[in-house]
């Protein structure tokens, strides 16, 4: 589950279209650029001493692979898995597979919007769930981690 590091690391995926961020819909999901919002989430583990490493893909069987890489080296993990989040039994079951917490994070609140997004296939499988406080949902997120994970 944990490498013998000094530091409890937390892995962060980010799933489709949300390399985009900043230009996408900004009125649904803010103006911070996802390399701005990286960059809050890695301040934010620093500061609770933690490390965190952000991934963002496309490709539903490159997020699968990171998760299959959670299995031994991280001690959390944060997913945001865009559209995947309605549609993929595949990084499902990757998180099915991890002994961690796993906090599945929405910028936007999906309940407000089309049937079909009320529909997660991770939602039973994560350990909690943040949704519609934009980019604060995944420093919540971290904060909620480093509670989680504090060792001694
Ligand atoms: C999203 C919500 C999803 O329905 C959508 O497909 C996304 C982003 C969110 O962060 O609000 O890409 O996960």
């Amino acid at each position: 589950m944990q490498d013998d590091k000094e530091r409890p690391q937390v892995l962060v995926l980010h799933g489709p279209n949300l390399d985009m961020l900043g230009q996408r819909e900004p009125s649904l999901y803010g103006s911070a650029t996802l390399d701005q919002i990286d960059a809050e989430i890695k301040d934010t583990a620093q500061r609770l001493d933690m490390g965190a490493d952000c991934f963002q893909s496309n490709y539903e069987g490159a997020l699968v692979e990171k998760l299959h890489e959670a299995i031994e080296h991280y001690d959390a993990v944060i997913i945001n898995p865009a559209a995947f989040t309605h549609t993929s039994v595949a990084i499902r079951d990757a998180l099915l597979m991890l002994d961690v917490p796993i906090i599945e994070v929405h910028l936007s609140n999906i309940y407000k919007r089309e049937s079909f997004r009320h529909v997660s296939y991770v939602a039973d499988v994560a350990t909690a769930r943040v949704a519609g406080f934009g980019k604060r949902g995944y420093i919540m997120a971290v904060e909620a981690v480093a509670k989680m994970v504090k060792r001694g």
